[in-house]
């Protein structure tokens, strides 16, 4: 075979977990107990998990050999030398700060600018991204910053086939550069963009933000959670850049910058670990000072030497080619069939995860009864999978009027595929569980909120099914119309 049509999973399985696989009665009764909310399982009770791509990857076998190197040096660990050579290679980063998580580096980096702007005189920061991570920009704001999105119309809207709609509008940054100028203490553009559905920042758009940048003297920085992964759709979508390895291309985006910050659960192909890196001395020195009073010493900061170790590995894998293409086949495959089957999906697949468009999905069921949360709930009790509603629940408020709720622009589930951990059959059983769901969506029903607190509800919030059908004491489809495990179970290429 010259070029085999079938992409594998570029790895064979050494070590195993079982999957729970429960009866549709059981699954009942736990989203019963869970108020109807997926936040509220026990990950024990869900079949295939795809709550979120972070954290939740496998690690190879050389990650966990590794982590028998760990140096756990208090000061100076040999471990976190292993690291910083690993990240200044792939970045050229001057500065490199490990940090339990990508929050850890947010809430530390928006302290020491929020310090600098009182210290030199000047008004709350404001900071332009193309679109903030919920964590990122709640860290801006708690340091009384403004967090603006600026993505571009094309970025915005869920049906548009842009390669590249994680692009940040250069006219508007422009704009907000000539009215805050110097308030805007950087602008951070996220690699890839997760809020908009993992959809990729072209190298053309991060160059001309690196020339307006220089243009008014500002940083440019990047959140660099899914670096590898942009890498790969620049290469596979970007003219001029099929030849390039997504190595070339993951350093060119990082030469690009001066500083980021990385939640190394997602692309550092680790379960716990993040990164601040930074050029400039200074505010590297400030950054370093608040590490040591939440984080830990400089050279291991939140982290243990084990997790180094793994993370430095991790950070070399993820920029395989193979890996690399494996990866997006997967997310392309599911994308594939269940726009084959009719299911309105944001357009076109990210990186990381395919996401449902639940109100097109819905239409009979308004923003208000989260249209999103009932095709999660659909989709657990179909098949035991769990997915995050994106949407209303998640984004929208109660109307202090008593009315109903205001609303978020789009109601979204996504399904985050976590790295090497599921097979294409595991895909194929989901595309099956999404597919009854689907077949079933005229006899769907709304939900109610019984129960909420006033902030990041969607992560507590208790529900009621709005109407139950007279002899069906649930909002969910009957059992005829069960998933049952895959008949197929033994294939990576069932
Ligand atoms: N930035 C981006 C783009 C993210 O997607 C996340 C986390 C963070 C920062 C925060 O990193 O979790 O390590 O503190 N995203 C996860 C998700 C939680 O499910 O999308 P963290």
């Amino acid at each position: 075979m010259q070029s085999p049509r079938t992409i594998i999973e570029p790895f064979r399985i050494k070590s195993v977990e079982p999957l729970p696989l429960l009866t549709r009665a059981d699954r009942l009764v736990h989203l019963r107990n869970a108020h109807y909310n997926p936040f509220l399982l026990r990950g024990e009770h869900v079949t295939i998990d795809l709550l979120t791509d972070s954290g939740t990857g496998a690690m190879s076998a050389k990650q966990w050999a590794a982590l028998m190197l760990g140096d756990e040096t208090y000061a100076g660990s040999r471990s976190y030398f292993r690291l910083a050579e690993v990240v200044r290679d792939l970045t050229g980063m001057r500065h490199v700060i490990p940090t339990h998580q990508g929050r850890a580096s947010e809430h530390i980096l928006f302290h020491v600018l929020q310090q600098r702007q009182i210290a030199n005189g000047l008004p709350p920061m404001v900071v332009p991204s193309n679109s903030f991570f919920d964590t990122t920009r709640a860290n801006c704001e708690y340091h009384g910053g403004i967090a603006l999105d600026l993505l571009t119309d094309e970025g915005k809207d869920p049906t548009s086939e842009h390669p590249f709609k994680g692009n940040i509008s250069l006219p508007k940054l422009k704009a907000t550069l000539d009215e805050h100028g110097p308030n805007v203490p950087l602008v951070l553009v996220t690699v890839t963009n997760n809020k908009g559905g993992g959809q990729p920042v072209s190298l053309a758009n991060l160059r001309a933000v690196r020339r307006i940048c220089d243009d008014y003297g500002v940083p440019l920085y990047l959140d660099a959670a899914r670096f590898a992964e942009n890498a790969w759709l620049i290469r596979e979508r970007e003219a001029g850049q099929s030849h390039r390895m997504p190595e070339a291309i993951a350093k060119e985006m990082f030469r690009l910058a001066d500083g980021f910050v990385m939640s190394a659960k997602k692309d550092g192909l680790v379960h716990i670990g993040g990164l601040l890196c930074i050029n400039d001395d200074e505010l590297a020195d400030a950054a370093r000072s608040l590490l040591i009073l939440t984080e830990g010493f400089p050279t291991y900061g939140g982290l243990a030497g084990r997790d180094l170790e793994a993370l430095a590995v991790g950070l070399t894998e993820v920029l395989d080619r193979k890996y690399l293409a494996y990866r997006h086949a997967s997310v392309r495959y599911l994308f594939e069939k269940l726009d084959a089957m009719g299911v309105p999906l944001v357009r076109p697949p990210g990186g990381h995860a395919v996401f449902i468009d639940a109100g097109r999905f819905y239409p009979h069921i308004p923003p208000w009864q989260y249209p999103g949360v009932v095709l999660a709930n659909a989709l657990y009790i179909q098949g035991g999978v769990r997915a995050v509603e994106i949407g209303t629940a998640m984004f929208g408020a109660p109307d202090p009027a008593g009315g109903p709720d205001v609303c978020a622009d789009h109601e979204l589930v996504r399904l985050a595929l976590p790295r090497r951990s599921y097979t294409q059959s595991h895909v194929d059983y989901l595309i099956e569980v999404v597919g009854a769901a689907w077949n079933d969506r005229s006899r769907a029903l709304g939900l109610d909120i019984v129960e909420q607190k006033p902030v990041l509800r969607a992560f507590t919030a208790r529900y009621e099914p709005r109407a139950r059908p007279r002899r069906s004491s649930s909002a969910v489809p009957p059992a005829d119309s069960d998933v049952q495990p895959p008949r197929n179970g033994h294939g990576t290429t069932a």
